[in-house]
């Protein structure tokens, strides 16, 4: 069984196949200190965190992770904040930085004896509708290599070689630009609220959300084609304290931005998630709007459904899992997709939208599509590296 990608998915995914005692090998194209130190998402839902506990993947989350429950809304009218905590079924989040959570799967993955080659990048899986798929690599002196499998589990995000490699009609694409920008950004700075901070402001959204106690997210939404050094620190800070009302709840706690980069709003689901024995996970198989922190907790339902499909498949010959995965994944993934773009609509004054009216786009690249759904919106644009999604 070959792992395509060290990320959440494919991380979460070889991990419960090697505690059902199928031999599988993870191909990643990064190296370990930069998989281990990538900052990206940072909010796990409940269900994910009950995911990763049932597994026993949880205990550096639960040790270091902090519950969080609480949104302020900001307006130039006033503010709300909904302690989601307290209402409903009373489910919170942990905030737990996402590269803390993959450096704990891949120790706990290589502790038991599993195999990840880094520095080994993917460029084209072939022969997924035969028996034996091969996994075609560029290694880290350059030199190539091939690697089969009974399986190949493309968990190498959207521009990885599982999406690449699917021919041309294997699959529908359906690709959705919001038309709003965000400038996303990390400061060297503790968090100014208790609760993850949505500003909704004519000259555009702000957001702030907690990391750890030294580093906070920022987001700033800002015109389409803004260049992600444009503007100046100090250009930031005054315009975050703006957009969240710094004169009436007090100034945000100024640091260092560490890193920064721009953010286009788009959705890119791939509809069936499996061609022949290449199945795909993760932002692979559906990446969705990063507006209401989905897809890290996508990734880590699909890795679970996955691997239980394949171990029905490899070691009780039973193929029901693997031909019902795909309908089961995108039933969650337009849920939260659905979700995703209310939240783009709340949080996003129209006179602010920057971008245009956020719409779907055709068709692009190798894949098949039936085209456009729902209202047209503006060029298709190819979208943001996998870096870049935040939330
Ligand atoms: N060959 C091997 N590895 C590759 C290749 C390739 N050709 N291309 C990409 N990769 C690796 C990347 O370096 C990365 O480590 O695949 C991994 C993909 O990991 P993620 O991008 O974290 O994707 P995924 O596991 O699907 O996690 C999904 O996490 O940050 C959140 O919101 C984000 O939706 C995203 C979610």
């Amino acid at each position: 069984m070959i792992v395509l990608g060290a990320g959440p998915a494919g991380l979460v995914l070889a991990n419960l196949l090697l505690d059902q005692g199928i031999d599988c090998v993870v191909l990643e194209r990064a190296d370990r200190a930069h998989v281990e130190t990538r900052a990206r998402a940072g909010f796990l839902a409940a269900h994910t965190v009950r995911i990763l506990e049932r597994h026993g993947l949880a205990d550096g989350l639960r040790l270091r992770g902090k519950v969080h429950s609480t949104c302020e809304f900001r307006t130039e009218e006033g503010r709300f904040r909904l302690d989601y905590g307290a209402l409903g079924s009373g489910e919170t989040h942990v905030v737990y930085p996402q590269q803390d959570l993959v450096s704990d799967l891949l120790a706990r993955f290589v502790g038991a004896g599993g195999q990840v080659r880094f520095s080994a990048e993917a460029t084209e899986v072939r022969d997924a509708d035969g028996d034996r798929p091969t996994v075609h690599v560029r290694e880290s002196d350059g030199r190539p290599a091939r690697w089969q499998g009974r399986y190949v589990a493309g968990c190498d995000g959207r521009h990885g070689a599982a999406r690449r490699s699917l021919p041309p009609g294997a699959v529908r694409r359906r690709h959705i630009d919001h038309g709003i920008s965000w400038l996303g950004l990390l400061a060297e700075a503790p968090p100014s609220l208790d609760a993850v901070g949505y500003a909704v402001h004519a000259r555009g959204f702000a957001g702030h959300m907690a990391r750890t106690d030294t580093i906070t997210r920022y987001y700033l939404q800002v015109a389409r084609g803004t260049p992600a050094d444009s503007w100046s620190e100090e250009r930031i800070w005054d315009e975050l304290d703006l957009r969240t009302g710094a004169k009436e709840y007090g100034p945000l706690t100024r640091g260092r931005i560490v890193e920064r980069a721009i953010v286009d709003l788009e959705s890119d689901v791939l509809d069936p998630l499996r061609h022949g024995r290449l199945l795909l996970a993760g932002d692979a198989a559906a990446l969705i709007s990063p507006s209401a922190a989905k897809g890290a907790n996508l990734a880590v339902l699909e890795a679970e459904l996955l691997a239980g499909a394949l171990g029905d498949a490899l070691q009780r010959n039973d193929g029901a899992g693997l031909d019902a995965y795909s309908a089961k994944c995108l039933a969650h993934v337009w849920r939260a997709q659905e979700f995703s773009r209310w939240m783009i609509e709340l949080l996003h004054d129209p006179s602010g939208w920057h971008g245009g009216p956020a719409g779907p786009t055709g068709p692009t690249g190798p894949i098949g599509s039936t085209g456009p759904i729902g209202p047209t919106g503006p060029e298709d644009v190819d979208g943001p590296s996998e870096e870049s999604l935040f939330l």
